[in-house]
C-alpha cells in the first residue's frame, strides 16, 4: 500500500513541503505532529509494521492514552519529507498510561520522534481539552522575522501581541487572543514542554524566543496559516521599524482594533488593550 494515497498523510507532507519552500525549516529546524483520528489509524492500520519498544517520554497526559500520532523525525529535514516519508517521518503510538510512545510505521533505520516531542505531546493535551478535542495539530517551525522580535521587544504576551495586532489589519481577526511567549530556555526537555504547555491552556501560539515558533490548530490549513499571518505580521513590523529608522510615525489604535473585533464577530484579549 502506498501510504501517500492516505489523505491524512497527503495533507502532512503538503504541510511540510509548505513549510520549508517558505525558508522555516533550515537542516532539521522545526516539527510536525499530528493527531490521528480513529478513521485514519483504521486506514493506515495496513501500514503498520512490526511495533517498536515502548519508549517514556518524562511527560505525562491523561486525555492522550491511546493516541495515535504522526511525527517528523528527530535530526531529520524538512527538505526531505516530500521525497522520502518513510525514513523522515513515522506514526507512534501512545500507551494506556500515556507516558510513552512506540514506533508503528517510518522512522527507518534508526530514527526516533522530534526531540521536541514532550512538548508537542503536554501541547496536544492541554489544546485537546481546551477546544473539546478539535485540535489536532500542533506545529514548531524557526521563521526569521519573528524570531529576530525576540531580540528588540520585551518578552512578554502583551508586547509581541500588540506589535503582531498592530502590524497588519487581519491579525485580531486570526489571532483574537493573542501569543504567548516562553523565555529562552534549553530545548528539547520536559521543562519547556511544560512552560509552553502552560501558555498553550490560553493561548493557540506560543513564542520561544530566540528560537521559533509553536502553533496549534484543528486542521493543516489552520496550523500552517497561523504561522504564516504571524511571521508575516513580524516581517511587516521589522520592515516598517527599519525603513522608519526605529521609529513607527502610526500604527492601528486600539479603538481600530476593538472596530475590527466588533465587525468580524471575535473577542480581543482584553488586558492587551489599553484605551
Ligand atoms: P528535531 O530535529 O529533533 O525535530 O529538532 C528540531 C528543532 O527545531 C528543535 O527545536
Ligand atoms: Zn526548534
Amino acid at each position: 500500500m502506498d501510504i501517500t494515497s492516505v489523505p491524512v498523510m497527503q495533507g502532512y507532507l503538503r504541510m511540510c513541503d509548505d513549510g520549508w519552500q517558505q525558508g522555516w525549516h533550515e537542516r532539521n529546524g522545526g516539527n510536525l505532529t499530528y493527531r490521528m483520528r480513529p478513521q485514519e489509524v483504521e486506514a493506515f492500520r495496513p501500514c503498520f509494521q512490526t511495533p517498536g519498544e515502548w519508549v517514556k517520554m518524562g511527560v505525562k497526559a491523561e486525555n492522550l492514552k491511546g493516541e495515535y500520532f504522526i511525527t517528523t523525525g528527530s535530526g531529520r529535514y524538512f527538505r526531505n519529507v516530500k521525497e522520502d516519508p518513510a525514513h523522515n517521518v513515522g506514526v507512534v503510538e501512545i500507551d494506556e498510561e500515556g507516558e510513552a510512545w512506540r514506533i508503528l510505521w517510518g522512522l527507518q533505520e534508526g530514527a526516533k520522534p522530534t526531540s521536541e516531542f514532550p512538548s508537542h505531546f503536554l501541547n496536544h493535551s492541554v489544546r485537546k481539552a481546551a477546544t473539546n478535542g478539535e485540535n489536532r495539530v500542533i506545529y514548531h517551525a524557526h521563521p526569521a522575522n519573528l524570531i529576530a522580535m525576540t531580540y528588540i521587544l520585551p518578552l512578554t504576551a502583551k508586547d509581541f501581541t500588540r506589535a503582531l495586532w498592530q502590524s497588519a489589519t487581519e491579525c485580531p481577526v486570526v489571532f483574537p487572543g493573542g501569543v504567548g511567549v516562553v523565555p529562552w530556555m534549553v530545548p528539547g526537555g520536559s521543562e519547556i514542554a511544560w512552560a509552553t504547555s502552560k501558555l498553550m491552556e490560553e493561548y493557540d501560539a506560543a513564542v520561544w524566543a530566540h528560537h521559533g515558533l509553536f502553533c496549534s490548530g484543528p486542521d493543516f490549513d489552520t496550523a500552517f496559516g497561523l504561522m504564516h499571518t504571524i511571521e508575516k505580521a513580524a516581517q511587516i513590523y521589522l520592515l516598517a521599524l527599519s525603513a522608519g529608522g526605529g521609529k513607527l510615525r502610526q500604527t492601528i489604535e486600539d479603538k481600530s482594533l476593538r472596530a475590527i473585533a466588533k465587525d468580524f464577530g471575535v473577542t480581543l484579549r482584553e488586558e492587551f488593550l489599553e484605551s
